[in-house]
């Protein structure tokens, strides 16, 4: 066999990188090897290459400098999550919410998968670290992959190239992330715009803490730092050293008079993280903002002061696209004027990007985004409704100051909601720490585009971490009330649903910007001076202890619709909750039994000790 040069730049010193360069080399036979350094012109140069290959087209240089439209193979545009594996060694350790094989044997597949799988590619290595460059919280990883679209927006979704390289010395340790799209060349074949394999496997080795991902291009896929790495096996990481790794976004909330706060927000896949995270108040609550830290992922440790601190390991936002608009979130709108790269959106004539709701109006004519010609009238999105945008998050207007500070931001609360047209209100709180956990554990959301699957059905999504979990649930939710004993000043835990709708299925709550109301709240509670009543969900807002300047036509009645906790439709979800619990039976922690039966007992009692009815508000 030939040899292929490794190219390792000098200032690589790490041995078991090298040593599984080589060792990656010869399994999947490229045609060359890539060291990236992560410089502007290196960046530049692989998306000239992608336009010239058809991969990319460049956008207007007016409309939209230095940015990149891409269109995905059909039959490639969301995460796989039937295709997604946590191979620990043993079955039990990956839980019963895990796509399970033996390590051995899952090894023996992929092997032939990936022998000879980059022939007729280049292999790129990708050094990148997850959270601030040296910071305590952060970690190393490494990705190769066949993908030049993958080395872009890996330089935009974390910190990539030589310096995160450097940081390895001889011996220390990185996660090993292998990916290939699975398409080797033969010698003079033309490529396609977007190389993938039917055949898929996202595959994570939690002991080894190593990812290997085959035949998919797209998002968490093949981006190897975010949901793989920076989830999936930083949540076993997180578990073995007391710390946690959580699909949330991290926003900050100042008051008029100057305090602020941080809170960490768990909303399922397209739930409105990237939304609440950029959320601009109303007009009318002058003096209240927000501020960005993350919109996906926060890993959370535990502080000598007895506080949580969170950091974004990530660098970029992958957002999605459609819905989002001058209206919805301006923030993110003015975050992608530049250097950034649309995946699988709508092209407009004069170059530009375009997607559902971007604009009231549609143009009167696009290229949608498999390349045909796209008019309002014909019945098909322009944009697929997982189609992603991939930004710097330093360009974004509400970044916080401390957005990179290595120590993190001091945690207040956290939130979390599911997608649910029914039974659960806009915002409630726990009692304590305990309730919070089993809130958030038996969470519902309905299914959205960005997995493969059917769309709308509601599945138990505890913490938005189903998908992402890379051990055994039963497991994780010990480990949170376990780092909850160990706080001398936990952070207080709501419940919000911001998609309640009515009988003629229109959306109770206006949402977006309007979310700050309910934010106020939080933020009052977690400092004692915000108004409440007592539910069998735990603590609610009364109408008068909402802010509504600027949206006094809201009225009291819509409010207790919103709010409302029918005792049927509750019974319906605590017994719902059983199926996933009674799942997860061999490590469940028992307080959730107790918990699930004191709920129960609670919407037994006379409606008048909790009814949220409108004369109620009005009495108290
Ligand atoms: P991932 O990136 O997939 O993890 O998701 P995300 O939670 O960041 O999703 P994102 O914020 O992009 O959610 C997008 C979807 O949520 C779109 O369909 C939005 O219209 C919808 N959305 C966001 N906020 C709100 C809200 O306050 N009310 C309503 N009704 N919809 C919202
Ligand atoms: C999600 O699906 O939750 C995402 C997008 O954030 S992806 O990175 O593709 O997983
Ligand atoms: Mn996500």
């Amino acid at each position: 066999m030939e040899s292929i040069p490794l190219n390792q730049p000098a200032y690589v010193r790490n041995r078991k990188l090298l040593q599984w360069v080589k060792e990656t080399v010869e399994l999947c036979r490229p045609d060359s090897v890539y060291w990236c350094d992560g410089s502007q012109e290196e960046y530049d140069r692989l998306c000239g290459e992608m336009v010239e290959s058809g991969t990319f087209i460049r956008l207007s240089e007016e409309k939209r400098p230095n940015s990149f439209l891409c269109r995905s193979d059909p039959s490639d545009v969301a995460r796989v999550e039937d295709r997604t594996f946590i191979c620990s060694r043993r079955r039990q350790d990956a839980g019963p919410t895990n796509n399970w094989v033996a390590p051995k044997e899952m090894k023996a597949s992929l092997n032939k998968l990936f022998s000879g799988c980059m022939r007729g590619r280049t292999m790129y290595v990708i050094p990148f670290s997850m959270g601030p460059l040296g910071s305590h919280i952060s970690h190393i990883g490494v990705e190769i992959s066949d993908s030049p679209y993958v080395v872009t927006n890996m330089r935009i979704m974390t910190r990539m190239g030589r310096a995160a390289v450097e940081l390895l010395e001889e011996d220390s340790d990185f996660v090993p992330c292998l990916h290939s799209v699975g398409a080797p060349l033969e010698p003079g074949q033309q490529d396609v715009p977007w190389p993938c394999n039917d055949t898929k496997y996202i595959v994570h080795f939690p002991e080894e803490r190593s990812i290997v991902s085959f035949g998919s291009g797209y998002g968490g896929n093949a981006l190897l730092g975010k949901k793989c790495f920076a989830l999936r096996i930083a949540s076993s990481m997180a578990r073995d050293e007391g710390w946690l790794a959580e699909h949330m976004l991290i926003l900050g909330v100042e008051s008029p008079e100057g305090e602020k706060d941080y809170v960490a927000a768990a909303f399922p896949s397209a739930c409105g993280k990237t939304n609440f995270a950029m959320m601009i108040p109303p007009d009318a609550m002058e003096g209240w903002k927000i501020t960005t830290i993350g919109d996906d992922i926060a890993w959370i440790k535990p502080g000598k002061d007895g506080r949580l601190h969170a950091i974004n390991p990530e660098f970029g936002f992958f957002g999605v696209a459609p819905g989002t608009s001058v209206k919805s979130n301006p923030n993110a709108m003015a975050t992608l004027y530049a250097n950034c790269i649309f995946t699988n959106v709508a092209l407009t004539p004069d170059g530009d990007v375009w997607w559902e709701d971007m604009t009231k109006t549609p143009p009167p004519s696009l290229i949608d985004w498999q390349g045909k010609p796209w008019t309002p009238d014909c019945g098909r999105p322009s944009a697929h409704p997982n189609a992603r945008f991939t930004s710097p998050a330093h360009q974004c207007p509400s970044i916080d100051p401390d957005w990179e500070n290595p120590e993190g931001v001091p945690i207040s609360a956290f939130i979390f909601g599911g997608r649910r047209g029914d039974t659960i209100p806009l915002v409630y709180q726990s009692a304590n720490w305990y309730y919070g956990v089993y809130l958030a554990a038996t969470m519902g959301s309905e299914k959205t585009a960005a997995a493969a699957g059917k769309i709308g059905d509601v599945r138990r999504d505890p913490y938005a971490m189903i998908p992402f979990c890379g051990y055994h649930m039963g497991d994780y939710f010990n480990h949170w009330l376990q780092i909850g004993r160990a706080l001398s000043s936990p952070p207080r835990i709501f419940g919000v649903n911001w998609f309640r709708k009515d009988e003629n299925g229109k959306f109770l709550w206006p949402g977006f910007g309007e979310n700050m109301r309910v934010l106020k709240w939080i933020i009052g509670r977690v400092h004692g001076r915000a108004a409440a009543v007592e539910s069998p969900l735990g603590w609610m807002p009364k109408y008068e202890s909402v802010d509504w300047r600027g949206q006094e036509e809201f009225s009291r009645e819509q409010f207790s619709k919103l709010m409302s906790v029918d005792r049927e439709a509750w019974k319906q979800e605590l017994f719902s909750h059983e199926e996933l619990l009674e799942k997860l039976y061999d490590k469940l922690p028992k307080e959730f039994t107790h918990i699930r039966e004191l709920m129960l007992s609670t919407l037994w009692m006379s409606p008048e000790h909790w009814e949220l009815a409108p004369e109620r508000y009005s009495e108290q």
